[in-house]
C-alpha cells in the first residue's frame, strides 16, 4: 500500500504515548497545530513513592482505549467538523526509551490501530518527542503570540529557533538528562549527537529522591520548585566537588558509550549522584530525620500529600510542616542543580557553535531553571525556547509532532515494532 498523504485539512497525525506513567494521545496537524492532546496521569504511583512498572503496564490496559477514544473526539471539537480515523495521515507512537510493558502497551494498540484502519505506523523515539514538543511551539511563534514559549517578550529573537541550526537541546526530565547537538538535515528531518548525559541520576531522578528524602508527596519536583521560593538559596553552600561536570575531552565517550567517529570528541557529562548524597548527608548531621517522618505522615493524614504545589491554597497549607533549615535546603539544593545544569549547556553550546538553544523535559517545568537558562543565553546572545509547561512533562503531541518530518520523509515503520526500552537517540 502507498499510503496517502492528505493536505486538504492538513496532515493529521494521532500520536500515542506510554512509556512511563502518563497515557496519552493527540491529534496534531502538520506537526505543529494541537487540536486535542489527552493526558491520563496515573496517581496510583504516588502511593508507593515511585513508578512501580506493572502498575504502569495495568493502567495504560485500563487507559488507552478511552484515551485515544476522547482524544479524537476532542479533536473533532478542535477542527470544527468531525475528525475520524480515515482523515487521519499516520499513527504515531513511542518506540523507546521507556518501560517495557508501559511501551508495549502503547504500540500493540497503535500497531493494531494501523492495521485496522489501513493506516502508515510511525515509530518515535521519546526524547526526539520531547524536542519536538518545544519546535511545536516556535515554529507557531509568528502566528499565535499567545502560544510564545520565550520567557521574555523583549527578548524574542528576530530569527525563530527553529529556522536555526545547530541547535544545543537539553532534554531534562525524571529518566533522562541529556545534550543533543541537532542539526537540520537537506530533507528538514533532524540529525542529533549527543555530546552529554548524566552518568548516574537523571536529574528529575535527584530531584524525586532528595524530596522524597525530605518527605516531600511524589513527584517531587514540582513541590521543590513550589516550596524553594519561600527558602533561601544561598543558605547551604554546596561543594564544587559534589556536583560538577564529571567528563570531558576523549576519555569520556568510552564512559558513556557514545558515538565515537566525530572528530571533536568533546563531551559534557554530568553528574547528580553526589549533591543527592550531600544532603543526605546534611539530614543526619542536622538530625532532622523525626521532622521528616512527622511531616510525610502530616502531609498524608490531611490529603495535601495528593494535591497540587502549585495549587496556592495547597502551598500554603503544606508550608505549615516545614521548617526555615528546610525550605534553605530545598532552595539551595534547585540553585545547585540548575546552576550546574545551565552552566554545562552553555558550556556545550558555545563548545559546538549552536544557534540557539531547546530546553525540554518535565524539568523544563521548574521555573529556577527557566529564569537561570533564559538570563545566561540572553546574555550570550543565544536565541532559547522552552515548551509551554503542559507540553514540558510527558504528553502524546509531541510525539505526533516529532512523527511530521518523518511522514513527509515517508519513514515509516512495520508491524514488526517491538519496545525497545534502552533506544538511544544520536
Ligand atoms: O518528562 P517527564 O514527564 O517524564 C520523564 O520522561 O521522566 O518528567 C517528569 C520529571 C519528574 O522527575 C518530575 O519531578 C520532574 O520532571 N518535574 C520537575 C518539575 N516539574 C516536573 N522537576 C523540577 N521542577 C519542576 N517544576
Ligand atoms: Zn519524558
Amino acid at each position: 500500500m502507498q499510503p496517502q498523504l492528505i493536505f486538504g485539512h492538513g496532515s493529521l497525525i494521532l500520536g500515542i504515548e506510554s512509556s512511563c506513567d502518563e497515557t496519552s494521545a493527540a491529534v496534531v496537524r502538520n506537526g505543529t497545530e494541537v487540536l486535542s492532546n489527552v493526558v491520563a496521569s496515573q496517581l496510583i504511583h504516588a502511593d508507593y513513592g515511585g513508578v512501580v512498572p506493572e502498575l504502569a503496564s495495568r493502567e495504560h490496559l485500563r487507559a488507552i482505549v478511552p484515551v485515544v477514544r476522547e482524544a479524537m473526539h476532542r479533536a473533532s471539537a478542535a477542527a470544527g467538523h468531525p475528525v475520524t480515523y480515515s482523515d487521519l495521515a499516520a499513527i504515531a507512537v513511542t518506540e523507546g526509551p521507556g518501560l517495557a510493558g508501559a511501551l508495549l502497551v502503547g504500540i500493540t494498540f497503535a500497531k493494531s490501530l494501523a492495521f485496522g484502519t489501513n493506516l502508515p505506523l510511525i515509530a518515535v523515539n521519546h526524547l526526539e518527542g520531547h524536542i519536538h514538543a518545544v519546535l511545536m511551539n516556535t515554529t507557531e511563534l509568528s502566528s499565535r503570540p499567545e502560544s510564545a514559549s520565550f520567557a521574555d517578550e523583549a527578548e524574542r529573537p528576530v530569527v525563530q529557533p527553529a529556522t536555526l541550526s545547530p541547535l544545543l537541546a537539553l532534554v531534562v526530565s525524571g529518566g533522562h538528562t541529556h545534550l543533543y547537538l541537532a542539526t537540520r538535515t537537506p530533507h528538514s528531518t533532524w540529525h542529533y549527537r549527543n555530546v552529554g548525559k548524566t552518568l548516574d541520576d537523571a536529574a528529575g531522578e535527584a530531584f524525586d529522591k532528595v524530596a522524597k528524602l525530605l518527605g516531600l508527596p511524589y513527584p517531587g519536583g514540582p513541590w521543590m520548585d513550589a516550596l524553594a521560593a519561600h527558602g533561601d538559596p544561598k543558605a547551604v553552600p554546596f561543594a564544587a566537588t559534589q556536583i560538577k561536570t564529571k567528563a570531558t575531552g576523549n576519555t569520556a565517550p568510552k564512559l558513556a558509550r557514545e558515538d565515537l567517529t566525530h572528530a571533536d570528541q568533546t563531551r559534557f557529562d554530568l553528574s547528580f549522584s553526589g549533591i543527592k548524597t550531600a544532603v543526605r548527608r546534611y539530614v543526619e548531621l542536622h538530625h532532622m530525620q523525626e521532622a521528616i517522618a512527622n511531616r510525610t505522615k502530616n502531609l498524608q493524614a490531611t490529603g495535601l500529600a495528593k494535591g497540587k504545589p502549585n495549587n496556592p491554597e495547597t502551598l500554603q497549607q503544606a508550608l505549615a510542616f516545614f521548617d526555615p533549615e528546610t525550605l534553605n535546603l530545598i532552595a539551595s539544593f534547585q540553585a545547585s542543580v540548575t546552576g550546574y545544569l545551565t552552566r554545562t549547556t552553555l558550556a556545550a553550546a558555545a563548545h559546538y557553535g549552536a544557534e540557539g538553544l531547546l530546553i525540554s523535559g518535565g524539568v523544563a517545568a521548574n521555573s529556577e531553571l527557566r529564569r537561570r537558562l533564559t538570563t545566561e543565553a540572553a546574555r550570550h546572545g543565544l536565541p532559547i525556547a522552552f515548551p509551554t509547561i503542559a507540553l514540558s512533562t510527558d504528553n502524546a503531541a509531541m510525539i505526533a509532532a516529532a512523527a511530521f518530518p518523518k511522514l513527509l520523509a515517508r519513514q515509516f515503520a512495520d508491524a514488526t515494532l517491538e519496545p525497545t526500552p534502552q533506544l538511544r537517540l544520536g
